[in-house]
């Protein structure tokens, strides 16, 4: 038998794709901490993102081609890590310092389950074990504290320049809302200048510290709130939230197009309140119609994150303050909102990747 060297391992390596980003683990420069001890094997396998949906697979893969590779090999250990990659410029670095992915879930409609999305898309990223933060953009309708069970007032960090407020934390995830600062039945009755500014004064005069992802729970539409924020920093990208009917189909296109024109990529559609199984009988009923974020997503050629049923854990989760996912994380409804969470990370992973691949220039030739 020959000798195992990291060569032999590598190349064995050349052969395990990231189904996304349609790449070797060599060619990513994904492997770290190769280690050969007599016949053992182990190594680092440092992904984009901490849930990546298909992290097992890569896992199997790895060890699957050592084996092939090197029939003589004992223990193989493949150890799955990920360092986020930032996809934000230096005009975002100066607002928020250590924030790598900043993301919109937005919709036409109102009431389609932006919210319920926005604080069960964020615990889910938590628990695939990334730092994840939650900023309740509704000002008007701040629905965040009751969602997460939050009535706290946020502490101020004072360091030697500047007071910060602290970001209250629950479920794995910091959140800052408008409602931890007023009393809870409180109508907030700003002009819209003063919101802006409150939804900046989130950003600048928060201590968010390191974040892999922060999400932004928007009000529906695309009115002062939604401008404030795509004009203040440049945005990872927007999540559209529809339910399959076609008045929410309608205006949630009025959304992609405010996104596509300031230039925010749509990293997909989730279609909320998609079906319901009955309890009693497990009989399906499309209660909005069927199929229609499917279409869309189709239409527009843009990725569909996933569909998420009509259940009442879901309703039940967000009005006593405990979000599906993390409340009954193996039901079939939390698993579609992780897979969801997963699909979003691989799409601004794709986007990452992609906008950092050289530029090839085409020639059209002399004449054209
Ligand atoms: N898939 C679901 N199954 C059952 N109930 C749901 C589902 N999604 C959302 N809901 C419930 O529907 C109501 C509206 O949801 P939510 O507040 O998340 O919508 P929204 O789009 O944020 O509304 P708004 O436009 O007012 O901000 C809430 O009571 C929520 O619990
Ligand atoms: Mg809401």
């Amino acid at each position: 038998m020959s000798t195992i060297s990291n060569d032999l391992i590598l190349n064995a390596l050349r052969n395990v794709y990231d189904p996304d980003l349609h790449k070797d683990l060599v060619t990513l420069n994904m492997l770290k901490d190769i280690k050969i001890e007599g016949k053992n094997i182990s190594l680092v396998v440092e992904l984009t993102t901490p849930a990546c949906p298909l992290k097992d697979k890569i896992q199997q893969d790895c060890v699957d081609e050592i084996k092939k590779a090197i029939p003589g090999a004992g223990q193989i250990s493949v150890t799955m890590s990920s360092k986020v990659q930032p996809s934000l410029d230096q005009r975002m670095n100066a607002i928020l310092p250590g924030v790598k992915n900043t993301i919109a879930v937005a919709s036409g409609k109102g009431g389609v389950g932006k919210s319920t999305v926005a604080v069960n898309l964020a615990v889910a990223l938590a628990q695939d074990g990334a730092k994840v933060g939650l900023i309740d953009a509704d000002i008007y309708g701040p629905s965040i504290p009751l969602m997460l069970g939050i009535n706290d007032k946020p502490r101020i960090f004072q360091d030697t320049a500047t007071a910060k407020m602290i970001p209250l934390e629950n479920f794995g995830i910091k959140v800052m809302s408008i409602g931890f600062l007023i009393e809870e039945d409180a109508p907030v009755i700003w002009r819209g200048p003063m919101a802006s500014g409150a939804i900046k004064q989130f950003m600048s005069d928060v201590h968010w510290e390191e974040l892999d992802y922060l999400i932004f729970d928007l009000p529906p539409g695309t009115g002062d709130i939604q401008l404030t924020l795509v004009q203040t920093i440049p945005l990872t990208g927007a999540v559209l939230v529809t339910t399959p009917q076609d008045v929410s189909i309608i205006d949630v296109k009025k959304a992609l197009r405010m996104f596509q024109r300031v230039n925010v990529p749509i990293l997909g559609i989730v279609e909320n309140m998609s079906y319901f199984i009955a309890p009693d009988t497990g009989k399906r009923y499309d209660i909005f119609g069927t199929g229609g974020g499917v279409k869309l997503a189709e239409d527009l050629s843009i990725p569909l994150l996933g569909a998420i049923p009509i259940h009442q854990n879901i309703r039940e989760g967000g009005d006593h303050g405990k979000p599906i996912v993390f409340d009954k994380p193996d039901s079939e409804q939390s698993l579609k909102i992780k897979g969801i969470g997963r699909n979003m990370a691989a799409e601004i992973s794709k986007n990452i990747f992609s906008s950092s691949l050289p530029k090839i220039e085409i020639s059209l030739g002399d004449e054209n």
